[in-house]
């Protein structure tokens, strides 16, 4: 048995993690598509088998992840496609980077990979040091503890829980816990389970677990027999497009939402609280809405104002495609935002804040995982390769093409493009209608580009941080031969 295992492990897996096979695989030319359809029959028959045990409505084709390479990613009928969607925005470095292959070709890394701890609890010895040099090292300027978690929807919600347990410490004066508090929240009832809440935006996505998805504004879908809390949902700005012909209309969509989170905190006074504000620096599935520098700016001197955390969600944008590593950077903040969150091309999940947050007693904001060390080593690789590579660099010269192409085919197409925006890579442009657009995403794959949705009527792009000018006219071409058909 044992030497069986050996063999194959020797003869599979020994022979992809060899060197040679790095530097044999690149990237194709330009697309494939071989199917008249996509998902293409092996996928269709994947997909049957999969049907017997799961659902399988959101699935669009199986990868071939061994053959995946670079911005391509491969499917099993022998399509590849340029991904400008990358995972719902989560690939940092394109498919089986060289560097990344690398990293558990080491023993150390290995162990840590195989032998998964309760980090709460047993943490490894490296574990210290593996926080600051690599988390630290990328944490937004200010903010210097971390909490690490699996995925975005609990980073969130986690988020969440320190904000109020931050609160209701605040109001405390920091005092010692009262009998009446810890056998209250028991039957989660005042004053231990407080009426408290998180002010979100109209047309934002938190997250899908109970907590984030009351702030969750995006899509029925998500939200549809799933019992929500009574917290206050501000309205988000609508621009305008292009940005400096719609200064007046757009700066009164900032004054119109601003003074409704105002009214809003206050309205809530009386029966929930409001104990922070979540915001996404861009709301990405909701549309890839846009606010101004001047409009984030405000909201944080309103929360300072009345005393509420702001939290930033930037689970989407966060990890360098909108040409800084954060978003937030972008908007020349006062004063760091009271807590971060992240997920997705950082590999892990988790959220930066300052000590106010960390509660004064141990396990209440804990959970078996508490991230995953095998994921932080990837993280330290990308981190790594996007500092020596000068990728966010690169995604300022890349999306600037990407962009000014877009609009270029605006200008073409006026009856069907129109909003081009976003900032690096990070962009995105509307169509007519839903329809409209859902017909491009399917003709642009058809083409070999893999695109994605979001909002009612929007085409997000969200390639790789490698993804270089010459894919950025890749996309351009198939996409002026998409509209040209339409
Ligand atoms: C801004 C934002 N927050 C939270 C989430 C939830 O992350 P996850 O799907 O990892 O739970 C997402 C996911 O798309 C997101 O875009």
């Amino acid at each position: 048995m044992r030497s069986l295992w050996l063999n194959t492990l020797t003869k599979q897996s020994l022979y992809r993690l060899s060197t040679k096979r790095y530097s044999t695989n690149v990237e194709p030319k330009e697309p494939v598509v071989k199917t008249k359809s996509i998902p293409g029959p092996k996928s269709i028959e994947l997909k049957k088998q999969l049907d017997s045990v799961q659902a399988t409505g959101t699935i669009q084709f199986f990868a071939d992840y061994e053959k995946s390479i670079g911005n391509y990613i491969y499917d099993v009928d022998g399509n590849i496609l340029l991904d400008v969607y990358t995972q719902i925005s989560s690939v940092p470095l394109g498919y089986n980077h060289p560097r990344l292959y690398k990293v558990f070709n080491n023993e150390q890394n290995l162990k840590t990979l195989i032998n998964r701890p309760a980090l709460g609890v047993f943490p490894g010895k490296e574990w210290p040091e593996k926080l600051h040099s690599v988390l630290l090292n990328i944490a937004p300027k200010g903010l210097n503890k971390i909490t690490t978690m699996m995925c975005g929807s609990c980073s969130n919600e986690n988020a969440y829980k320190s904000i109020f347990i931050w609160y209701q410490n605040k109001l405390r004066g920091n005092a010692p816990l009262t009998e009446q508090e810890k056998n209250s929240c028991m039957i989660n009832i005042p004053p231990g389970a407080p009426k408290l809440s998180i002010l979100s935006f109209k047309g934002a996505f938190h997250g899908r677990t109970l907590g984030a998805l009351s702030t969750t504004h995006s899509k029925y879908i998500h939200k549809l027999d799933v019992p929500s809390f009574d917290w206050p949902i501000a309205s988000f700005p609508e621009y305008r497009y292009p940005l400096d012909e719609n200064v007046a209309h757009n700066k009164k969509e900032d004054e119109k939402c601003l003074s409704e989170v105002q009214d809003l905190i206050q309205q809530y006074a009386s029966k929930n609280p409001v104990a922070g504000i979540v915001v996404e620096p861009i709301q990405s599935e909701g549309g890839d809405n846009e606010a101004s520098p001047e409009f984030f700016r405000s909201l944080q001197a309103i929360c300072k104002k009345n005393g509420i955390a702001l939290l930033i969600d930037e689970v989407q944008t966060g990890g360098g495609s909108t040409g800084k590593f954060w978003a937030h950077e972008h908007f020349e903040l006062e004063s760091p935002p009271d807590v971060v969150t992240f997920s997705k091309k950082l590999q892990l999940g988790g959220y930066f804040h300052n000590d106010d947050f960390i509660p004064n007693e141990p396990y209440r904001i804990f959970n078996t995982w508490m991230g995953d060390p095998g994921k932080v080593l990837l993280l330290e690789e990308v981190v790594k390769v996007i500092q020596e590579e000068k990728l966010l660099a690169n995604v300022d010269v890349a999306g600037k093409v990407l962009k000014n192409g877009l609009l270029s085919l605006e200008k073409e197409f006026p009856h069907i493009l129109n909003s081009t925006r976003g900032r690096g890579t990070f962009l995105a442009v509307n169509c007519t209608n839903t329809k409209v657009r859902d017909q491009i995403i399917g003709a642009l794959k058809l083409h070999g580009i893999q695109t994605g949705g979001c909002g009612e009527i929007s085409i997000r792009f969200r390639p790789a941080l490698i993804f270089k000018e010459y894919h950025a006219n890749i996309v351009l071409d198939r996409f002026r031969k998409v509209l040209q058909g339409i």
